[in-house]
């Protein structure tokens, strides 16, 4: 396949890398793109740092045997937190990772109090401390990691009803001090952005939301490129376990243009 031909990989556990991709296809729609979920190790959010980063090289590995991409997007925080430096020496080709948009955050902030709504992993990771000294060192930012959050992001995409009562107790922390309440709260979970019409309505106070996917489609188009105009390629989803849950994704798949669900094992 020519390199110009080659689609771009967009990786994730679950099914939050839909959003990044939606991002991505929004900003370059002729660009051919693949999703691939590891859900037969999902969550990913639980799992030791060692763990996770042997795991995301395999199935990197085995993907790009079969797929050929020409760039990965690995959108999750989860992994990209840990796993960047690592996947970017065992791989040749670019690796874009997505990480918690702490910096346009501080940007965006008034009262210099962010909330950062991630996995437990990631809310607790050196990589997210680094981020918040280097570009919101004057704002109080108010951590909170939900496994719960991914689980019902998932669950929506099955069609399951998600109740704003259910999200309430998860966004307390941002609020709990009127005086000091979050202006802007960042989804550092690629799965949330696909609860954001739930979580606004959930949230006590007005509240900025701020997530990662319109710099990372930016980011793709500088490192490859605008593709020539054409119409939109077909896309597959790819997933690593072939069970009654991944196919209970298909409907939202095929909402999403997707025409073909292949499995591959690792
Ligand atoms: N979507 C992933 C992230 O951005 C993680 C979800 C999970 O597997 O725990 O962090």
């Amino acid at each position: 396949m020519s390199t110009a031909l080659a689609p771009v990989l967009v990786f994730d556990s679950g099914v939050g890398g839909l959003s990044i991709f939606a991002d991505i296809a929004a900003a370059l729609p002729s660009l051919p793109l693949v999703f691939a979920c590891d859900n037969a190790f999902f969550p990913y959010g639980t799992k030791a740092e060692d763990e996770l980063v042997e795991r995301v090289d395999a199935v990197l590995h085995a993907l790009i045997d079969r797929i050929q991409p020409r760039l990965i997007v690995i959108a999750c925080n989860t992994a990209s937190t840990v796993a960047l430096p690592r996947l970017r020496s065992r791989f040749a080709l670019p690796i874009v990772g997505v990480v918690p948009a702490i910096k346009p955050a501080a940007k965006l902030s008034r009262n210099r109090v962010i909330g950062l709504l991630a996995t437990p992993a990631t809310v607790q990771r050196p990589y997210t401390d680094q981020l918040i000294r280097e570009f919101a060192s004057d704002c109080t930012v108010i951590k909170v990691g939900s496994r719960e959050l991914v689980q019902l992001a998932e669950a929506k995409l099955r069609g399951t009803h998600i109740s704003v009562e259910a999200l309430q107790p998860i966004l307390a922390p941002f609020f709990a001090d009127p005086d000091r309440s979050a202006d802007t709260i960042v989804l550092g979970c690629t799965h949330f952005p696909l609860l954001r019409q739930e979580l606004a309505a959930a949230a006590r106070q007005p509240v900025q939301w701020v997530d990662s996917g319109e710099a990372i489609a930016r980011r793709v188009e500088t490192l490859i490129g605008r593709p020539p105009e054409q119409p939109a390629p077909a896309t597959t989803a790819w997933m690593t376990a072939d069970n009654a849950e991944a196919r209970a994704l298909w409907p939202a798949l095929a909402q999403q243009g997707f025409s073909t669900l292949q499995f591959i094992t690792i």
